[in-house]
């Protein structure tokens, strides 16, 4: 098992997932298939790009053809690929619904045409909704309550469909939000982080209380090797980090790093269907030896101090100036 299709690895965790495929085994052969939405950057990948083991392919999971050759060479595939920011899929659901449940079917359907030895769909704790006591295990019931999270459930179960229905060696993880190096800086830590390093406002939204379970993106890579390693087929598997923590706390421990003031917070308009709170029982996966490395506080100074030493990386983002350098640079389907 050592020929691996990672799709929507130039995006955050894909990328660091790539890189942790290629450092923790020599015989891994990545080829990483990415439709470079404004989410997918090849400068995450500029350390491993000529590496002998890795190829990029420019193009859609949504191409059956393009999906179909790609899945002929691999023994694993690992879906990461989907369109992930809340507040996009609110504001414009379409590409959710095309890449995230179509794109996963495509993916699939590849997969029960040709061999594989594994199929892992990358889900999310999303999918369960919100719970305001308590914590969700994996058979608890689907409720998700943004376009981006009910697209995410849709894949998760037209994955777990496959398994039962033709015995494709599906697994599914549910991850808990991640934060680490090469998160686009949309998403709360990054966009915190980057506008505190700027002297900017920090835009929280209602009244900061909404809760999420905090997770070292290492971590999760390492958990997604460890449920492929040691899980079984058809099985869900939750990972998370066990740091819950108020939107508010985030932004001051952001906040009091980087030694800004508060008069940086800025309250906004709620977010629509705004999830209260994500938590993940992960007494499944613990009870098979595994757990996250990292403490929240260890993580976070490592993810600051990535952001403060790699400006040149979210500044081009922020400027705009990235999607055109791509625009420009990629023009044929295949690199
Ligand atoms: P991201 O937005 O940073 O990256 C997504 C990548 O997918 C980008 O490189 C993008 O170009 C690519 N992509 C989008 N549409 C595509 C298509 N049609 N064909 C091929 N490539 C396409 O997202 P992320 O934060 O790295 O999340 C990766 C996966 O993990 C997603 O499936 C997401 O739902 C899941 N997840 C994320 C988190 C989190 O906290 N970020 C938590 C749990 C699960
Ligand atoms: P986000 O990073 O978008 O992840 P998700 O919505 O998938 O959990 O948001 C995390 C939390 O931070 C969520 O409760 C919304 C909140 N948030 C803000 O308060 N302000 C912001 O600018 C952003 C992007 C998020």
């Amino acid at each position: 098992m050592s020929k691996y299709l990672v799709t929507g690895g130039a995006g955050f965790i894909g990328s660091n997932y790539i890189r942790f495929l290629l450092r923790k085994y020599p015989e891994a052969v990545v080829v990483n298939l990415d439709k470079l939405t404004y989410a997918g950057n090849l400068e995450n990948l500029k350390d491993v790009e000529n590496d002998h083991r890795y190829r990029f392919v420019k193009g859609d999971i949504c191409d059956e053809a393009l999906v179909n050759d790609l899945v002929v060479e691999a023994d694993i595939v690992v879906n990461f690929a989907a369109e992930s920011h809340v507040d996009r899929s609110i504001g414009a659901p379409d590409d959710f619904i095309k890449t995230d449940i179509f794109g996963a079917f495509a993916l699939l359907e590849a997969a029960r045409k040709n061999h594989i030895d594994r199929f892992i769909q990358i889900s999310t704790d999303e999918v369960y909704g919100s719970i305001d006591q308590g914590s969700f295990t994996e058979d608890h019931p689907l409720m998700p309550s943004s376009p981006y999270s009910a697209s995410k459930t849709g894949a998760d179960r037209i994955a777990f469909s496959y398994f039962v229905t033709y015995g494709v060696p599906v697994q599914i993880t549910r991850c808990s939000n991640n934060f680490g190096p090469y998160h686009y800086p949309e998403k709360l830590i990054p966009l915190f982080v980057t506008n505190a390093l700027e002297d900017k406002a920090l835009p929280i939204y209602g009244d900061g209380k909404n809760v999420r379970d905090w997770i070292y993106v290492e971590d999760h890579c390492e958990g997604i090797d460890f449920v492929l390693r040691n899980g079984e087929l058809g099985e869900v598997y939750n990972i998370g980090g066990g740091n819950e923590k108020t939107n508010m706390e985030i932004t001051d421990y952001i906040l009091a790093k980087l030694e800004k003031p508060a008069t940086l917070k800025e309250f906004v308009k709620d977010r629509p269907g705004h999830d209260q709170r994500y938590s993940l029982d992960c007494s499944k996966l613990h009870a098979m030896g595994w757990g996250p490395k990292h403490s929240f506080e260890q993580a976070m100074d490592k993810t600051l101090q990535w952001y403060i030493d790699h400006p040149d990386w979210w500044k081009k983002i922020k400027s705009g100036e990235y999607l055109d350098y791509y625009k420009n640079q990629y023009s044929s389907a295949s690199l």
